[in-house]
């Protein structure tokens, strides 16, 4: 999730570049830079300031002390390579007269950049970009065009990308290309701009194009022309867009939180991008772990806070269930205060979206200090946390601006399962056809989170029937349990609602006798394992006047005729099925908090990273 800009055509490409990445910096700043067509070739900066780093490339950029025509521009979210300056972008290739900014992840590369090592080529960077740089220069050397050597580099790479790269050679050129990350083009009179997102666009384009996958453009001064791979030219779609800024930038959703509930099945597939073999085997090279030491691994602690704990709650059951070994799960702030029975065959695995969170890191250290091995789970590249882990596994959902977690959490989950499948495939407690099998499975969930977000509109009305109600129950069984308690977390910190999160089984001791007529019970009532025993509470609460909203498969009247209303989702795998289930409980919570008239992306007395105990 990087933001990403050019233009070709400019009165002053430097400042239309500076200001496009500004508008942009919502999705991410750890470091910027620009690339600039000057008289004397290819002039690049580039800066690693965190929340200052497009300033300190205005700073930089304005040392050339004269205006160009021609750019392109970058402002990172890291995920492969720390924040630096040397992972910042543009990339160049080795002569410096090609340059080229990235958004996504290129999945293969680490062959190709062994690759153009062993032919000569220097790579200076930790990013997965610049092997775009010098596969563009390989093709040039050959006598292609600059579209002709793009299109020859598209050949090579596999993942998801949104490129725009320029070269000395053809100086007024912007060739861009789209695999899944978006892009848009727009064109003025004179003028015309490649951008990763509408609001770096909106100043200057008269008319406004968006790129589908697996297109390519050429943009001049003015003019666009857009072809298939194959290099059929095509009409590019037109886009109407009356937005202003602000809802551009949060690409015409209300709030960040609803853009980003949306961005799920995205932030989805990008974390399972490269991290399966297309032979049906988990790939986990990179989190730093050598496999003799997982190997030695005898029990896992997961410690965490919030929507991180819970993420953590469903990785237990994977863990325990596929890879069979002990799993003890621990709130973070808890952790080193209970004297845990620590040593260096016990892995802690650190659950947190920001990687910053202090009670975590202290859990972390104090699993440090008894020797223990360290993985993290975050979506920060860099993080406190990742920095002083042995290992890190990230999450991709880019940057997350709601204060409630939506995607990181989804994403945590993923990266969880993929950790115990992995686990399971080193420890030979699934047969490679059983990973093979979820694997397909895994793959499959972007679609069916996104089914569940087109029933938005069903679950608002659901939300609306209950407007009035203050008392909520969140109940589930299994892996449906830590559902409910996140179910229960979002309609709290957002909607100010009571909402209790209880494993459905316990009810009958305490809890239900606080079920009245008018209490609304939300249950997680997916075909998992415990579904029949679910059933059974649910009678309980219904007999004592409970409302009973069900979150059930599609189809499944025998859950629908016990219920008051049904939230319908797809059905997955049991151990799978998390990742699909919280989505209509976000999308309840978000519709009872704007039916009270909140700001769900800033609710009361919260912050998005929390560094106090
Ligand atoms: C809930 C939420 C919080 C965080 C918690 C941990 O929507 O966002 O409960 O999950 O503060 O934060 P991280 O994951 O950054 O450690």
């Amino acid at each position: 999730m990087c933001g990403i800009a050019g233009v070709t055509g400019a009165s002053d490409a430097l400042q239309y570049l500076i200001d496009s990445l500004f508008r942009l910096e919502y999705r991410g700043y750890d470091s910027a830079g620009i690339a600039l067509q000057t008289s004397d070739g290819i002039w690049r900066v580039r800066a690693a300031t965190g929340t200052t780093s497009i300033k300190s490339v205005k700073k930089l950029a304005d040392e050339l002390g004269y205006p160009v025509a021609a750019g392109i521009g970058h402002t990172r979210w890291a995920t492969h390579g720390r924040p630096s300056e040397d992972n910042a972008h543009p990339h160049l290739d080795c002569s410096g007269r090609i340059a080229v900014v990235h958004n996504g992840i290129i999945e293969n590369h680490v062959l190709l950049s062994d690759e153009l090592a062993a032919e000569g080529h220097e790579l200076t960077s930790e990013t997965d970009t610049e092997v775009v740089a010098h596969l563009i220069e390989d093709g040039m050397a050959d006598g292609l065009s600059l579209t002709g050597a793009v299109r020859r580099c598209l050949e090579r790479i596999r993942g998801h990308y949104a490129l725009v790269v320029i070269s000395s050679d053809e100086p007024e050129l912007l060739v861009a290309a789209r695999s899944v990350s978006p892009l848009v083009a727009g064109i003025s009179k004179g003028m015309a701009t490649l951008a990763s997102d509408i609001p770096a666009l909106l100043s200057h384009a008269t008319e406004i194009f968006a790129l589908e996958d697996g297109q390519l453009a050429e943009v001049w001064p003015g003019k666009l022309v857009v072809s298939s791979l194959a290099g059929d030219t095509v009409l590019p779609r037109s886009l109407q867009v009356n937005w202003t800024l602000e809802e551009a930038k949060r690409e015409g959703f209300e709030d960040y939180m609803a853009k980003e509930m949306h961005e799920q099945p995205r932030a989805i597939s990008d974390t399972l991008l490269g991290r399966m073999s297309p032979q049906g085997r988990i790939i986990l090279d990179e989190t730093r772990f050598d496999d003799d030491e997982l190997r030695e691994v005898e029990k896992v602690f997961v410690v965490a806070c919030g929507s991180s704990y819970h993420a953590g709650l469903v990785a237990k059951y994977a863990l325990e269930h596929w890879a069979r070994l002990p799993v003890e799960i621990d709130i973070a702030s808890e952790f080193r205060y209970r004297d845990p029975v620590l040593d260096s065959r016990t892995l802690v695995v650190g659950v947190s979206q920001s990687g910053e969170t202090l009670d975590t890191l202290m859990a972390m250290r104090e699993a440090a200090y008894w020797n223990s091995k360290l993985l993290v789970i975050t979506n920060v590249v860099d993080s406190s946390m990742a920095r002083e882990a042995h290992g890190v596994l990230y999450t991709r959902a880019g940057p997350e601006i709601g204060v409630a977690a939506t995607k990181t959490h989804l994403t945590q989950m993923i990266a969880l399962e993929l950790l115990a499948l992995y686990l399971a495939q080193l420890r030979g407690t699934l047969y490679p056809a059983e990973v093979a099998a979820l694997i397909e499975q895994l793959n499959a969930l972007p679609e069916k989170v996104q089914h569940v977000l087109e029933e938005e509109s069903a679950v608002k009305e659901v939300a609306l029937s209950v407007a009035s109600v203050r008392d909520f129950f969140f109940i589930g069984r299994h892996v449906g349990f830590p559902v409910a308690l996140e179910g229960a977390l979002k309609l709290k910190e957002i909607s100010y609602l009571r909402a209790e999160g209880y494993p459905a089984g316990e009810l009958k001791h305490g809890p239900i006798a606080l079920i009245e007529p008018g209490t609304v019970v939300v249950a997680v009532a997916t075909r998992t394992r415990l579904w029949d025993k679910l059933m059974a509470n649910i009678a309980e609460v219904k007999a004592r006047g409970a409302t009973v909203i069900a979150v059930a498969n599609y189809g499944d009247q025998e859950t629908a005729e016990a219920v008051d209303q049904v939230l319908w989702v797809p059905e997955t795998n049991p151990l799978f099925a998390p990742v699909v289930d919280v989505v209509p409980l976000q999308l309840l919570a978000y519709h009872l908090a704007k039916a009270h008239g909140h700001d769900v992306d800033h609710p009361r007395n919260l912050a998005k990273t929390v560094t106090v105990e």
